[in-house]
């Protein structure tokens, strides 16, 4: 599957996806990031082309993956604009932007916006991707790339938000809980780095469990609760907070978020 692909910034996304693909392809690529230092740096490490600018970088490429912060897009839209879109696929991870936004660059532009998360890096992320007005061989190119990071999954456009406030996101939402169970692992004798293997190995087990057997969640927790038990009692402390309810207003706030940044600014 051979095509050119080519970063407009590449900042700790673009690293996560392109390491786990580079990994495995052995493939150059291009791209553009108006960090001077990290462009070398980028450019040696990956032995990649920097372009010094947004123009030549597309025109070198077949498929341009925007990895800019969402925030940045509207300094860039006019660069954008002055690219020829022809047989291109424009590939956006932004966080919020609807794939709307982008037809402005030219009619039927192909598009696939993608929601992945940084445990790319290590070949278990999990990317959700849309696509609009592309080909069958554009939609696999971008499924190829983000396949090295992990899972990916094809969604329609409605329910990116929801998949940014849960696996873009959720990396995050468990590495804080971690740091409040690294404390309680302290206090209770255990080592910082021993807590954090225990907890790491218990999200992959649990995780696992979800992902290769076939039995409802409540089955699952009951499988670990014994009545009178040490779950039970922490499944009960769990209920009388609302750690549940309060912990899908974690994620619904994330997914709030998410629709405010499709919103153009003024
Ligand atoms: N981080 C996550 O977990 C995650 C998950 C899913 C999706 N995303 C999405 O991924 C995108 C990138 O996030 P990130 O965490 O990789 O951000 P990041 O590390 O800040 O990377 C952004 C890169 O773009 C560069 N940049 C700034 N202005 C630019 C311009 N005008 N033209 C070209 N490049 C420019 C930045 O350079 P400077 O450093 O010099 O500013 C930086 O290298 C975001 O849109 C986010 O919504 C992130």
């Amino acid at each position: 599957m051979s095509t050119r692909f080519g970063f407009i910034g590449f900042g700790k996304m673009a690293e996560a996806l392109w390491s786990a693909y580079h990994a495995q392809h052995q493939t150059t690529m291009s791209f553009y990031d108006p960090n001077s230092e990290r462009a070398t740096t980028i450019a040696q490490k990956y032995n990649a082309t920097a372009h010094s600018t947004i123009e030549s970088l597309v025109a070198a490429s077949d498929s341009i993956l925007l990895c800019i912060k969402p925030q940045t897009l509207p300094e860039l839209l006019p660069q954008l604009k002055a690219c020829s879109w022809d047989d291109k696929t424009l590939v956006s991870i932004l966080a919020g932007i609807p794939m709307s936004r982008f037809e402005t660059l030219s009619a039927k532009i192909a598009i696939a916006r993608v929601m992945p998360n940084t445990p790319l890096q290590v070949g278990e992320g999990f990317s959700g991707i849309c696509f609009q007005n592309t080909t069958p061989q554009q939609e696999a190119v971008v499924m190829h790339l983000f396949a090295a990071g992990g899972s990916t999954l094809t969604i329609p456009e409605s329910t990116i938000n929801a998949i940014t406030g849960i696996s873009g996101s959720g990396p995050a939402f468990f590495y804080q809980l971690t740091q409040k169970i690294i404390e309680i692992g302290k206090h209770h004798g255990l080592s910082e780095s021993d807590t954090r293997a225990c907890v790491a190995q218990t999200l992959i087990g649990a995780g696992k469990m979800m992902l290769t057997q076939d039995i409802p969640l409540e089955t699952l927790i009951s499988q670990v609760t014994s009545p009178g038990g040490t779950t039970a009692a922490g499944l009960a402390e769990m209920q009388r907070l609302g750690v549940d309810h309060d912990f899908g207003n974690v994620i619904l706030k994330a997914i709030s978020r998410a629709e405010e940044l499709a919103q153009p600014t003024p």
